[in-house]
């Protein structure tokens, strides 16, 4: 692993700040696994309350300094920059990817091309968001100016730590902040490269300074600092209100992303082969670990037998492997990720199974691999409908009217994303009104991924927008300026 590194730059002992590698203050490690076989790739940094008041005080000079002077346009350009030179290390990139969060090569390498893409969308943005002038009382000009916070942190997750960099990290520097990340310490490989890969396509230092270490340690330290003046963060709810709290301690906003419990609504006269590919997709990438998964599929009784089959059958192929070998799935996260995922399948020992995947043969035994498992015939009310899982699981769910589908769509405390599967038009819009979700796609799911499009939740799913150009207003601050002459 060390000769990978090489090439990228990076020493994943260390912490990255003011544009420079150094050793965290504890002189602590911790070790990071591979989950496709259990073994210790290297050792990382064990970052702490040190280090993060270190890398905020990089920002805060940053700010003071040359990254702070540099107009809308600059910063643009120089993001596009970095783009470029993420997309030049496409290959290492993707590699360290797949190691680190066990993610099979090509959705890893998707993940890189998804981060240069951020960098081209903001770097376009930059210089292209702007105030209003308002009309008011005789005598008075009035403007509004958008203003960077200042200190941006960001806590991240393991499982797409680039695409989340690209659009947390991206919006932020887009408007003229210097950043503070926290990356997840199940895999942060990508995060200390990206940060090396910016630093030398001229990244003024201190514009982006990351700390790695454990979420009690550096991550509870950089949400509770009160140099930080906006958190973004993407993980699971518990932590989620932690960091709505810290904040609150320092009346800062906050952005979260917490997951959720996706619906499709698939009704008869729904095109199924076109939903097909969707409804299983939708729910393996990533071996289910996508805060956007659908892990419940909702299908109207006349077509019902007819899309448990053929989803059934798709299980039955389905393959879980190493990162390496490519497959549809990969290994969960960690051993830790799969005995949570083990913990919910217990818990559905109840159900009617339609199908399962299965582990290939030369899977090591030490991965942390989950056969995908598709249960049919499912109970709105099921602990295993309810709740998110993170694993690669998903249960269908029979109804027999639009209002009932609508019911159990939005019976979650999540609202994430959702999609509608229909050819009647009136129905489409009728559900995209009333389903409870920041996204709800129309026969597709995910768009692609859409980069410029809004992106967040509402109840437990969080709060605040990211991707698109609405990240760009919550990434600042308005400020009016009413001038009186005569
Ligand atoms: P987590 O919420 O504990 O971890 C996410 C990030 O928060 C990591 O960087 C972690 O170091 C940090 N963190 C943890 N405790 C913290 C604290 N007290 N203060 C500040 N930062 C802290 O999520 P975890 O434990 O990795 O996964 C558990 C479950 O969370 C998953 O099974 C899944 O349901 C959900 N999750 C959702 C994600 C999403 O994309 N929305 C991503 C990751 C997890
Ligand atoms: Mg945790």
């Amino acid at each position: 692993m060390a000769g990978d590194l090489k090439p990228l730059g990076l020493d994943p002992a260390c912490i990255f700040v003011g544009g420079q590698w150094r050793a965290p203050e504890s002189g602590e490690s911790l070790p990071l696994i591979d989950p496709s076989d259990g073994t210790e790739i290297c050792r990382i940094a064990r970052g702490g309350a040190a280090d993060v008041e270190a890398a905020i005080a990089a920002a805060e000079v940053a700010l003071a300094g040359e990254w702070g002077r540099a107009t809308a346009a600059e910063r643009g350009r120089l993001l596009a920059t970095i783009g470029r030179a993420v997309l030049e290390h496409v290959d290492e990139l993707a590699r360290l990817e797949a190691q680190d969060v066990g993610k099979p090569l090509t959705q890893a390498r998707n993940d890189v091309i998804a981060l240069a893409r951020y960098l081209e969308f903001y770097g376009g943005a930059a210089d292209k968001i702007h105030g209003e002038t308002i009309p008011y009382l005789d005598g008075y000009t009035v403007y509004t100016l958008r203003e960077p916070h200042g200190v941006t942190g960001h806590i991240i997750p393991w499982n797409y730590p680039m695409q989340i960099i690209g659009r947390s990290i991206g919006a932020a520097l887009a408007m003229g902040n210097a950043c503070v990340l926290k990356p997840a310490e199940e895999a942060c490989l990508t995060a200390l490269a990206f940060a090396e890969i910016a630093h030398r396509a001229g990244l003024p230092a201190g514009a982006l300074n990351v700390v790695p270490g454990l979420g009690a340690e550096a991550g509870a330290a950089l949400a509770g600092h009160p140099g930080i003046r906006h958190m973004s963060f993407t993980g699971s709810v518990g932590v989620g209100k932690l960091i709505q709290k810290a904040a609150a301690e320092n009346v800062v906003p906050v952005t979260l992303e917490l997951g959720g419990k996706s619906p499709q609504l698939v009704f008869d006269d729904a095109d199924i082969d076109a939903a097909l590919p969707f409804l299983v997709n939708a729910g393996i990438q990533n071996a289910g670990q996508t805060c956007s998964a659908s892990s419940r599929i909702l299908v109207q009784r006349g077509v019902y037998d007819r899309v448990v089959d053929a989803m059934a059958a798709k299980y039955r192929g389905l393959r879980a492997g190493p990162a390496m070998i490519d497959l549809e799935v990969g290994p969960l996260v960690s051993a830790r990720q799969k005995e949570i995922v083990e913990g919910f399948l217990a818990k559905g020992a109840d159900l009617t199974v339609a199908a399962r995947g299965f582990v290939m043969d030369e899977a090591p035994v030490g991965g942390a691999y989950v056969a995908p498992v598709l249960f049919t015939a499912v109970n709105s009310t099921h602990i295993l409908a309810q709740n998110e899982i993170f694993g690669p699981v998903q249960v269908i769910i029979p109804f027999d009217t639009e209002e009932e589908a609508l019911a159990i769509a939005n019976g979650t405390d999540y609202g994430l994303v959702a999609s509608v599967w229909s050819e009647s038009g009136a129905r489409q819009m009728r559900l995209a009104k009333r389903l409870r979700a920041g996204q709800v796609f129309v026969n597709n799911y995910g768009a692609g991924g859409g980069v410029e499009l809004p992106f967040g939740g509402t109840g437990i799913s969080g709060h605040g927008r990211e991707k698109g150009f609405e990240a760009l207003y919550g990434f600042s601050s308005l400020k009016t300026v009413a001038a009186k002459h005569d």
